[in-house]
């Protein structure tokens, strides 16, 4: 006789079919709870009646841009951004709910269903570039999913969001939104935690200043870090200082995180207030030091954001990009390659340290040299002797 230990085929269709049920409705649950927690948010504009000073520094940083709603050219603080006075040539502002960004490199679009706009060409305005010399200018954005792809960068771009996917809830109940946010931007509380308790008894309710820059600040797995075309990717400061001589230290402890570096307003803390504080006596044999920052051989623009230049040096050419590394070592061995074959990442010796090669330090500026000489000039740099 059939004994009836085995599922048929249709109750087990129907079994998952439950089970799929449940966990969807487990996973809407999760949603409807984390979008809750967003009364527990109080927002910049409330942290401003007490902090008013602190928020004024913020509102020069690129923080709390990193998505706006916008109509028409958007402005930002004087002694900030230019600012972005076109949409893409085929689109009016009216077009345009949010931009991404254009507070310090470029600026991406959002359309009216909350989508980004893509394509091979005018979908990313990038700010005028003094340091390599370029002008404004438009280039495409990530041209394979033209003419446009959802919006699913708010964990690094706005405060408290919560990702929701295709079905929603979406932000403005614009479906090209794949999830919802508390408040746009990186603000205060995308880095101090929800305020609302703080802001009706300071006293009793403190708020985190523990710092979680590396939460945003990188890409992927931090064990690697990611190149393309000859450069590091953006956005990976973190795994840049973990694969440093710093990796022990915090950003904090040469950042000010309410004070902007791309805009001269102190983000930086200066020099003496650190590298000379730790590495005493390092500037006695550098040539003609009075020009230069130790970051202007430490830390070359090796990664690029939005916009990057070649320079034709002695023997070759040396890339330069827009945002400056985090790696600080220089190397000197005439063999080290900084990427790996496939230029994929850079490539880590076996203790998982990085290497920026002399070239790069040195021929950006020294271009009618080649790699030997920056490496035999390079020994000598903080030495008596050669
Ligand atoms: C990018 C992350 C970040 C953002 C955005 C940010 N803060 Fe901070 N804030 C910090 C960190 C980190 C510290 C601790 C600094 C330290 O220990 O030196 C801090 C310290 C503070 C402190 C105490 C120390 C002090 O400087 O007085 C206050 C108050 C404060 N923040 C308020 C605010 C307010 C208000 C805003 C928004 C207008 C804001 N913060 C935005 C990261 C941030
Ligand atoms: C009603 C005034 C008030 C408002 C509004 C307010 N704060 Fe504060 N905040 C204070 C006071 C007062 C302190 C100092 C508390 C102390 O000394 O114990 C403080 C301290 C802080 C600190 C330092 C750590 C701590 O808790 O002592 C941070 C960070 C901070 N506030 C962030 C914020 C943020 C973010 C907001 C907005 C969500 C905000 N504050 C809104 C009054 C306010
Ligand atoms: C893991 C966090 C993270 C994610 C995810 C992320 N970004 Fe960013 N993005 C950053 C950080 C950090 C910066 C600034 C630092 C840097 O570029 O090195 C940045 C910079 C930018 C800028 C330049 C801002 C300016 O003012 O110049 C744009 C534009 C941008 N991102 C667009 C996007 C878009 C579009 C997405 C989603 C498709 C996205 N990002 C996803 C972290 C992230
Ligand atoms: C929630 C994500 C997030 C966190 C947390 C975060 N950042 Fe950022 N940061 C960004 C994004 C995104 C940008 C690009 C903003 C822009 O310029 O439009 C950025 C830009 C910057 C810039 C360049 C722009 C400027 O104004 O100078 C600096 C420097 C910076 N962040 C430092 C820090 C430090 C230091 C911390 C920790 C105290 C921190 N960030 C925490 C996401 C984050
Ligand atoms: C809080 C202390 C501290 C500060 C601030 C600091 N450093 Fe360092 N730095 C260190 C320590 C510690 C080491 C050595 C780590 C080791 O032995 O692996 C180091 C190593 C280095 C190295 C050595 C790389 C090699 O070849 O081994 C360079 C280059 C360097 N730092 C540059 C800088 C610059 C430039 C600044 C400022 C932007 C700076 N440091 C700020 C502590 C600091
Ligand atoms: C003109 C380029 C240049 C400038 C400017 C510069 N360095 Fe260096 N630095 C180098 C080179 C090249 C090396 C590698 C040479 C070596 O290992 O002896 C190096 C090595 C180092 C080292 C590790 C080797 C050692 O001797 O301990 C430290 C630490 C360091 N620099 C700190 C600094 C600090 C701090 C400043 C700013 C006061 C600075 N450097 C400015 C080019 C420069
Ligand atoms: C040893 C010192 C030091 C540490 C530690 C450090 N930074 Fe920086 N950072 C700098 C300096 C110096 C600059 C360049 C300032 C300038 O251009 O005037 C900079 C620039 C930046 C920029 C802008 C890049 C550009 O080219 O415009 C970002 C973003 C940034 N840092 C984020 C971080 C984050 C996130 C951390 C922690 C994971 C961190 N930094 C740790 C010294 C440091
Ligand atoms: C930001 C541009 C810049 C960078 C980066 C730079 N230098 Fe220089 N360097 C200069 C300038 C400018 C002078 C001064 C030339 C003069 O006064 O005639 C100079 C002078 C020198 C001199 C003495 C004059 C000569 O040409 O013989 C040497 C040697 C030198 N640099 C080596 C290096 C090495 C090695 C590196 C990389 C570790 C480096 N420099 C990185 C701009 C730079």
């Amino acid at each position: 006789m059939k004994t009836n230990r085995h599922f048929s085929p249709l109750s087990l269709i129907l079994l998952c079919s439950l089970f799929f049920i449940l966990s969807n409705h487990l996973q809407a649950n999760d949603v409807d709870q984390a979008i809750a927690q967003h009364k527990n948010y109080a927002g910049s504009q409330t942290c401003r009646t007490c902090h008013s000073e602190i928020y004024d520094q913020y509102s020069k940083t690129g923080h709390p841009y990193k998505i706006q709603a916008v109509n028409g050219p958007v402005t930002f603080p004087s002694g900030t951004s230019p600012g972005v006075p076109y949409p893409p040539k085929d689109k009016h502002w009216d077009d345009i709910r949010y931009m991404i960004g254009g507070f310090a490199w470029k600026a991406r679009f959002i359309d009216q269903e909350g989508y980004i706009l893509t394509g091979k060409e005018h979908r990313q305005y990038n700010l005028a570039n003094p340091v390599l010399g370029l002008e404004a200018g438009w280039s495409g954005y990530s041209a394979n999913t033209a003419p446009r792809k959802p919006y699913t960068c708010g964990s690094c771009h706005t405060t408290a969001w919560v990702a929701t996917g295709k079905n929603g809830p979406h932000q403005d109940n614009l479906p090209g939104m794949y999830g919802v946010w508390a408040e746009p931007g990186v603000t205060c509380e995308a880095c101090h935690g929800p305020g609302a308790q703080h802001v009706k008894t300071p006293k009793k309710a403190p708020l985190t200043t523990e710092e979680n820059c590396g939460s945003c600040h990188r890409r992927g797995d931090v064990k690697k870090i990611d190149a393309k075309g000859g450069l590091i990717r953006h956005h990976e400061q973190y795994e840049d200082l973990l694969a440093s001589p710093h990796k022990q230290l915090k950003c904090g402890a040469c950042h000010s995180p309410h004070l902007s570096v791309k805009y001269p307003t102190g983000g930086f803390k200066g020099e003496s207030k650190t590298c000379l504080t730790c590495h005493t006596q390092r500037l006695s044999h550098i040539p003609a030091k009075g020009k230069f920052k130790c970051i202007t051989c430490h830390m070359p623009r090796m990664a690029k954001s939005a916009v990057s230049i070649k320079h034709d040096v002695k023997g070759g050419t040396v890339p330069e990009g827009d945002v400056r590394s985090h790696i600080f070592r220089i190397s000197l061995d005439p063999l080290w390659q900084m990427f790996s074959d496939d230029g994929k990442y850079v490539r880590l010796d076996e203790d998982g340290k990085a290497f920026i090669p002399a070239a790069n330090a040195c021929l950006t500026c020294h271009t009618n040299q080649d790699k030997s000489w920056a490496i035999e000039h390079a020994k000598s740099m903080h030495h008596d002797t050669p």
